[in-house]
């Protein structure tokens, strides 16, 4: 299969409800397919989960996987760093073709210099927020960000149930993005059940790996994200 042109944004934050289906619940022994098959589906970016059996107790892929599929795909690659540290691997994670770089807050002491050599890299640089950090812990970096991602599961395990808790801190969020061009992204439990939620709260952006990959129909689980309203109100719940 040939790579087809990259579509890269042009507008930032991206318009609409963005979806962004995580590859940690592909197929592993089909990547390049399950890329290929989910942006057919309609998926608008691709969000790669990099573990490291340190930062959270489970570990996926590196860089590596990331550049062999950057040749597959023409989608905006949102590469969701789950490692501490994180800066040794920042350039790595940039030449194998991220277009978007997250750090975890939590990563180590100096998120506001991972931001600073993220931005340098030219890639959109974002922080993350674990369930239990409060939403200040980015109010010091939201000048250098592109992306605030903000879990609504404890990272390192896909299949988790949407922690409802969470949506208090998404609005945080938002109010304090302000006028920023700042894409606030939810990551964790996305089902079309919870998306409504996570958009009514101030989310732009929905991280959802099982409910894309385990779909039986993939399109119908990005449209049905992607439009909460039209998929709630389809199922009588409007
Ligand atoms: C969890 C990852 C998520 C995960 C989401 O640590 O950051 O991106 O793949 O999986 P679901 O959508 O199944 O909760
Ligand atoms: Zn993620």
């Amino acid at each position: 299969m040939t790579s087809p042109a990259p579509a890269r944004d042009t507008s930032w934050p991206p318009p609409g409800t963005i979806i962004a289906p995580s590859l940690l619940a592909a197929d592993f022994a089909r990547l390049g397919d399950e890329t290929a098959d989910v942006a057919a589906a309609g998926a608008d970016w691709l969000h790669l989960d990099i573990m490291d059996g340190h930062f959270v107790p489970n570990i996926s892929f590196g860089p590596a996987v990331l550049k062999a599929l950057r040749g597959r795909s023409g989608l905006p690659f949102d590469v969701h760093l789950m490692i501490a540290p994180a800066d040794p691997y920042v350039a790595a994670f940039a030449e194998a073709g991220a277009d978007h770089i997250i750090v975890h807050a939590e990563a180590g002491p100096h998120l506001h210099r991972s931001m600073q050599l993220i931005r340098s890299l030219g890639k959109r640089a974002g922080v993350a927020l674990n369930p239990g950090t409060p939403a200040e812990a980015a109010a010091s970096v939201l000048d250098l960000a592109d992306l605030v991602l903000v879990m609504t599961v404890n990272p390192g395990f896909g299949g988790q149930a949407f922690l409802h808790d969470q949506l208090a801190k998404i609005a945080r969020v938002r109010d304090m993005i302000g006028g920023r061009a700042i894409a606030l992204e939810v990551d964790g439990g996305i089902t079309p059940d919870t998306a409504h939620l996570a958009v009514q709260a101030g989310a732009g952006v929905l991280v959802a790996g099982t409910a894309v990959f385990a779909a039986p129909d993939r399109a119908a689980a990005i449209a049905a994200m992607r439009s909460p309203a039209a998929c709630r109100a389809s199922q009588g719940h409007a």
